[in-house]
């Protein structure tokens, strides 16, 4: 006997919804698991506590499921939990690794269950880490943290303010005299330098490769590092740079290296850029890719590193989708 579980939520609390979704992801749940109704032996399902207008379990019998036992249960609410979600387990009588089905938002884990955790995501530029991370996020409703933009905060402050990126002094000096939060409207992370919104001016080609530069220093990045290491710490959350597995985070739950051939990352820069209606040379911008790389790759302190726990995802040939979903079952399965 095996147990396969899915989740799915609902857009409203009425029977129309409920019956679609429940037949919806049963019938994913047959698909993925290539199951015959008579093998299923039962199927529970629970529901939060928004949900009053249909039983999932009548549902259930009217999209198909005559032969199984039926029941469904309703959950006590769970602070920060997803809304009009409901839950199944099937208990089936085969002997196959399961394939557990989330539908609609109700990818990833339970608050309630899992309590507090954080997620590593490491790897070079491009390799689609920040992409990745906020959909993770997303689905699992917590906090997403791009420490990347805490350099390049840092970076565009030294820029402007004319200093050497080479003086480690001086640009500690000049964080210590500025205010840098990372503040969320929507969900949406926001980097503030002293009260001025700079999101999307230190994603500037000229920004990126300083970051770089100024992240090499050991204590520029002890200052922010800090900062990482409180709010994680303080919630769970899916943290994105280069270091977070191997130093910020080492005990971090799940730990992911992302990775990519310099030509994808380069075209994914390219397109990113051109979308902004920037154009740029693609040899220049592939070869300041790489200069990045090493420099991330061979500074002294705290290098861009896959962490020897961490699982390792090619990205090259993937879509996001399949890379969420990859990351998504690696965690489903820990947990
Ligand atoms: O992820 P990103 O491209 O926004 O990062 C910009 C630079 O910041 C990157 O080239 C190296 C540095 N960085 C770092 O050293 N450690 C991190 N945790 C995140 C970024």
């Amino acid at each position: 006997m095996i147990v396969i579980r899915g989740a799915t939520t609902i857009s409203a609390d009425t029977k129309e919804e409920i019956r679609k979704a429940v037949g919806e992801l049963l019938e994913q749940i047959e698909n993925k698991n290539m199951l015959k109704k008579e093998e299923i032996v039962s199927i529970v399902f629970s529901s939060t506590s928004d949900i009053h207008s249909y039983y999932p379990a009548k549902a259930a019998r009217e999209a198909g499921f005559m032969s199984c036992s039926l029941f469904s249960a309703q959950e006590p609410d769970i602070e920060g939990g997803l809304p009009l979600c409901i839950r199944v387990m099937l208990f089936v009588e085969k002997n196959l690794s399961p394939a557990h089905v989330y539908l609609r938002g109700a990818k990833c884990l339970r608050k309630d269950i899992a309590g507090k955790y954080n997620v590593a995501i490491d790897g070079p530029a491009g390799s689609g880490k920040s992409t990745v991370a906020k959909r993770i996020a997303r689905d699992c409703s917590i906090l997403y943290l791009d420490t990347g933009a805490m350099y390049r905060a840092c970076a565009l402050k030294a820029l402007e303010a004319g200093v050497d990126l080479d003086n480690e002094a001086a640009i500690v000096d000049l964080m210590r005299g500025v205010r840098l939060e990372v503040v969320y409207e929507d969900g949406v992370q926001k980097t503030m330098l002293d009260g001025r919104d700079v999101s999307e001016v230190i994603r500037e080609n000229a920004v990126s490769m300083a970051a770089s530069s100024v992240s090499r220093h050991p204590s520029v990045r002890m200052h922010l590092v800090e900062k990482q290491r409180e709010i994680a710490g303080r919630m769970s959350c899916v943290i994105d740079g280069r270091d977070i597995g191997t130093f910020v985070l080492p005990d971090a739950d799940f730990k992911f290296y992302l990775t990519a051939s310099p030509d994808v990352r380069a075209k994914r820069r390219y397109d990113e850029l051109a979308g902004k209606g920037v154009t740029v040379d693609f040899g220049a911008l592939k070869a300041e890719i790489i200069r990045r790389d090493e420099q991330d790759m061979n500074r002294a302190f705290a290098p861009l590193k896959k962490a020897e726990d961490a699982v390792l995802i090619d990205t090259s040939d993937m879509t996001i989708d399949e890379v969420v979903a990859r990351i998504e079952r690696v965690m489903q399965e820990k947990i």
